[in-house]
C-alpha cells in the first residue's frame, strides 16, 4: 500500500495527525494533496538526485539487483523499496515457499524448442510474468512510473499501473501502447472512487485491480527508521477532477467489504480482479461476487507481517477455483524456476514487483525490460529441461512437495 490516511496528510503538507501504525487516523479538512512538491530528501552523506539512467543492464541472476540498485538509489527509496513489514518474516517466507517444492525434469520430451507466450483476459503476453503495481515510483526514478510502463511493453507484457502513483493515469495510459490495468485503492469519496474507474475506462485500461489489503498503515520499519514515515511524501499523480470533491476525498476506505467488488465492476464496465486474496473460501466468494480472475498476494511482505506466501496458498485456491477464473501470484518471485512452479500450483501469470523498480533505477525503460526477458529466458531454460513446450503443459505433476 503507498497511500493511506496518515501518508495523505504526510504527502499534503498537512500536519500528521498522529503516528500510530494502523489506526484509524483522521484529520478532517487535510488540505488536497498538491500537484508539485519537492522529492524527499536523502540523509546526509547518501545518494542525493534520483536516477534517471536509460540503458541495458547486463544480468547474470535477478538476485544481483537489489545490491546494485542499492549504490544508485536515494536512501530512502530503496529502505521504501526493499523493506518489507514487521519482522519481514513474510518477506522472507515468500522466498522460502518456492523451496518448498523441486520441478521434475524431463531431458527426454522431443521438444528443440518452447514457446513461454500466454494471454490473460484477452491480453497477450510474451511470458506469463506481468508487472505488478507499484505506487510511489517517483522515490525510483526521475522519470516515475515512465520507466516500468514502458520497460513492460518493450519486453511484450501487461503494466499495471497503481492509484497512488506520482503520474496522472492518462499519462501513464499514453506512455506507451502496451496492454495495461488499473490498480485502486478504494478511496472514502465514492465520487472520486467513480471518477478514477471512469477515466481508467477512457484511457484504455482493461481491467480494474482492487487491492483489499492496504486500507491500515503497517508497520515498515526500514522506511520508519531512516525516515520517521512508512511511505514517501510524493504528491500524487491522480487527484480528483470532479468539483467539489477534496482532498478529504483521497482518503482510504476503512470499511471495504464485498459491495465494492460490484461498484468496481458497475462503475467501470470493466473485467474486476481483486488482489490480496490468501483463502480459498475468499477466492470463490470474489467469483461468486463477479470477479473476472483472483490475484493472490502478500502485497510483497509488505502489510501483514506473519501472513502466508501466495504460493502455498495456491494449491489450495487453484483446488478450490476449478479452473473457473485464472488467477494471478506474486511475492518472491525472482528465477524463472518461481515462475515455473507458480504455473505448475495453478497460477495462469505471475506478477513481480521490487526487480523491476531496481531495473527502473539501474537503466529506465530499458532496464525494466532487460530484467522482464531474463527472467523469460530463465523460463525458457527451464521449460526445455523440464521437458514442457507450452505454458499449458506446465501442469501439477511437473512439481514435487519437497520433504523438507
Ligand atoms: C515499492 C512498492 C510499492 C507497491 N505499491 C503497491 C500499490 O500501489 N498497489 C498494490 O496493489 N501493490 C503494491 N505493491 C505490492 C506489489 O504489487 C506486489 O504485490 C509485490 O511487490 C510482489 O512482491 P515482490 O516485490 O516480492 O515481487 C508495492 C510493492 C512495492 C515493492
Amino acid at each position: 500500500m503507498e497511500l493511506n490516511r496518515r501518508e495523505l496528510l504526510v504527502s499534503s503538507g498537512g500536519v500528521v495527525a498522529a503516528s500510530s501504525i494502523g489506526g484509524p487516523v483522521l484529520a478532517q479538512n487535510a488540505p488536497p494533496a498538491p500537484r508539485s512538491a519537492p522529492e524527499p530528501s536523502a540523509p546526509a552523506g547518501g545518494v542525493t538526485a534520483l536516477p534517471d539512467n536509460e540503458r541495458n543492464i547486463s544480468i547474470v541472476t535477478l538476485r544481483d539487483l537489489e545490491a546494485e540498485a542499492q549504490k544508485v538509489m536515494i536512501p530512502f527509496g530503496f529502505a521504501y523499496v526493499s523493506g518489507g513489514a514487521g519482522d519481514e518474516w513474510t518477506m522472507r517466507e515468500n522466498l522460502a515457499a518456492f523451496n518448498r517444492w523441486t520441478i521434475l525434469a524431463n531431458y527426454l520430451s522431443g521438444h528443440a524448442s518452447v514457446d513461454p507466450a500466454t494471454t490473460i483476459l484477452g491480453s497477450k503476453l510474451s511470458c506469463p510474468v506481468i508487472t505488478a503495481p507499484m505506487g510511489n515510483q517517483g522515490s525510483v526514478h526521475a522519470q516515475k512510473e515512465v520507466p516500468t510502463v514502458k520497460g513492460s511493453t518493450l519486453a511484450g507484457t501487461l503494466f499495471v499501473e497503481s492509484s497512488v502513483s506520482q503520474m496522472s493515469l492518462e499519462d501513464v495510459a499514453s506512455a506507451s501502447d502496451g496492454p495495461k490495468w488499473f490498480q485502486i485503492y478504494i478511496p472514502e469519496s465514492r465520487a472520486f472512487a467513480a471518477e478514477m474507474l471512469h477515466r481508467a475506462k477512457a484511457s484504455g485500461y482493461k481491467a480494474i485491480v482492487l487491492t483489499v489489503d492496504a486500507f491500515v498503515t503497517s508497520n515498515r520499519e526500514r522506511s520508519t527508521r531512516l525516515h520517521g514515515a512508512p511511505v514517501p511524501t510524493l504528491p500524487m499523480g491522480n487527484v480528483p477532477r470532479t468539483p467539489g470533491v477534496t482532498g478529504n476525498a483521497m482518503m482510504m476506505k476503512q470499511n471495504l467489504d464485498w459491495a465494492d467488488i460490484e461498484f468496481c465492476r458497475k462503475e467501470s464496465g470493466l473485467p474486476v480482479i481483486v488482489k490480496s486474496i490468501l483463502s480459498p473460501v475468499q477466492a470463490v466468494e470474489a467469483v461468486r461476487r463477479g470477479c473476472s480472475a483472483v490475484w493472490l498476494s502478500n502485497h510483497g511482505g509488505r502489510q501483514l507481517d506473519n501472513s502466508p506466501s501466495a504460493i502455498t496458498m495456491l494449491p489450495h485456491v487453484a483446488t478450490a477455483l476449478k479452473g473457473r477464473v485464472p488467477i494471478i501470484v506474486d511475492g518472491g518471485v525472482f528465477r524463472g524456476q518461481d515462475v515455473f512452479r507458480a504455473l505448475a500450483l495453478g497460477a495462469s501469470v505471475v506478477a513481480l514487483g521490487r526487480p523491476l523498480l531496481y531495473g527502473s533505477a539501474l537503466g529506465g525503460a530499458q532496464g525494466v525490460r532487460s530484467v522482464h526477458e531474463h527472467l523469460r529466458n530463465e523460463l525458457i531454460m527451464t521449460m526445455r529441461l523440464a521437458g514442457t513446450s507450452t505454458i499449458n503443459s506446465i501442469t501439477r505433476d511437473t512439481v514435487t512437495r519437497t520433504e523438507t
